[in-house]
């Protein structure tokens, strides 16, 4: 195919400036694999229905599969002319196996081809995202595992406000990335979808079997509508859109492991193996890696507001400006994978200063609250009971200490109900083991929760 596919109709050739900025060569050869994959069922289902003849179908076939391995061992030339990889991969599969090459796009377009390009490829890398996120919620389970009974400072308003297992707060980011995967996996319904055999737009008038195309190639089903099968960027839409939840999550994670690497929390050593020095200040030691996580959340966000703002004019069917879908999900797919990857290898390597930790429950009143839910235990409401602690918490700060180095006496001008068993429940143990409330931070519930957790990974089965 040296002249172009749609040479008949044209009399000039194309300007070579054209040529350059029309060309997604450089993005879509990416897609090698699927695009032949895609043709290779194309011809065995066109084989099958008598479309071509069985030895039409091996010739195309096995010049194919010359090709991928031409790609693989980088034999191949690509070039601006052919503007994409389905052109590079017709025009070559006429040079090795002659004019039969002529038939490969029968009852086909570009159009289905590169929307069944990038749901084969969408498919293969959500399946991996998923598998790479139940790794790294193994590193969170095992982590809150391994550190039960550690207490630390939980926040709001990034106040220190009530003790809480780091357990606890790791299994909180547990929960984010189940939800995660569990988004990719509803997404991964609506990828595996075969558009192929809707053609241009409207289908075709050869008697296709388009079952037979989506079996060979394990799709779960077909789709209904020509138009929307050519014209739907829906399923990156959807995958972007989880990417980004998935990168908020990635993102948040980070910023606290950035603080609490700081010498202001001191909660944590970051291993040396994952972090940088500077050039200037010998004695620095950065949390780069949860920095650039932090970052690269921007360039996710990037990618589906680009495809977003790409769709949203679009009238039906097909229109050339959907080729600038493929950077957005190239560019999500390396960054998100290439996080998940670098925080489930860093995780573990993580060290808590659980002492450190400690120390800080112990001041900023974080058992205030349990001091007011003691005298409501007493029979006093619970918005008295608010005020009678803000009194004491007022007395205490003026006298430099927490509630539990009040005297019990001190205690008791601010309510004669409180008796000596007040000191008991505002320990760190008490506060934190007697919030058992469904989903609180009591010990027996982060430990049931663990198991849960150890158990749900252990039965989630996992795509291939
Ligand atoms: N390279 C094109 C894309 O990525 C393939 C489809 C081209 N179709 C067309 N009618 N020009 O969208």
């Amino acid at each position: 195919m040296a002249e172009k596919p749609w040479d008949g109709r044209f009399s000039e050739s194309t300007d070579q400036t054209v040529e350059a900025f029309t060309s997604s060569i450089a993005i879509d050869k990416r897609l090698y694999r699927h695009d032949i994959d895609g043709s290779m069922a194309h011809c065995r289902m066109m084989a099958h229905t008598g479309i071509i003849s069985e030895d039409d179908a091996d010739q195309l076939v096995r010049g194919l599969a010359q090709i991928r391995d031409e790609i693989e061992t980088d034999r191949f030339v690509f070039v601006d002319r052919l503007e994409d990889i389905h052109m590079h991969v017709e025009s070559r599969l006429s040079e090795i196996v002659g004019p039969v090459a002529r038939k490969l796009h029968t009852a086909r377009s570009r159009n289905d081809q590169v929307a069944l390009d990038a749901r084969l490829y969408l498919r293969e890398e959500t399946r991996l995202i998923i598998r790479q996120l139940h790794g790294l919620r193994r590193v969170l389970v095992d982590a809150a595992g391994s550190q039960m009974g550690a207490v630390m400072p939980g926040y709001t308003h990034m106040q220190r406000a009530q003790p809480v297992l780091l357990s606890h707060h790791l299994l909180a980011y547990y929960e984010m990335f189940t939800r995660d995967s569990d988004r990719f996996r509803d997404a991964l319904t609506r990828i595996d979808v075969m558009p192929l055999g809707c053609a241009a737009l409207a289908g075709t008038t050869f008697p296709i079997d388009r079952d037979d195309t989506a079996a060979q190639l394990g799709f779960a089903g077909v789709s209904a509508n020509s138009m929307d099968a050519v014209a739907d960027r829906d399923f990156m839409l959807e995958f972007l859109s989880a990417a980004s939840i998935c990168m908020v999550h990635f993102s948040r994670l980070s910023e606290e492991l950035v603080l609490w690497a700081s010498s202001e929390f001191g909660f944590i050593e970051m291993p040396d193996a994952f972090s940088t020095g500077s050039s200037i200040m010998p004695q620095k030691k950065n949390p780069d890696v949860p920095e650039l996580i932090r970052g690269k959340t921007g360039r996710v966000f990037g990618d589906l507001v680009a495809l977003l703002t790409t769709m949203k004019g679009l009238p039906m069917a097909y229109n050339r400006d959907m080729q600038e879908d493929k950077g957005p999900i190239f560019s999500t797919v390396d960054t998100l994978t290439a996080c998940i990857d670098v925080m489930a290898k860093m995780l573990p390597r993580v060290t808590f200063k659980t002492d450190v930790m400690r120390r800080a429950t112990t001041t900023g009143f974080l058992n205030a609250t349990d001091m007011a839910d003691y005298l409501v235990g007493k029979g006093i409401p619970f918005r008295e009971a608010h005020s009678v602690v803000g009194r004491a918490v007022a007395f205490a700060l003026g006298q430099g200490k927490e509630l539990d180095q009040l005297s019990l006496e001190e205690m008791r001008t601010f309510s004669d109900v409180i008796d000596a068993d007040l000191f008991e429940a505002l320990t760190v143990e008490q506060v934190i083991d007697r919030r058992t409330s469904k989903g609180g931070t009591a010990t027996d519930n982060v430990r049931a929760a663990v198991r849960a957790a150890a158990e749900q990974l252990a039965a989630e089965a996992l795509p291939l």
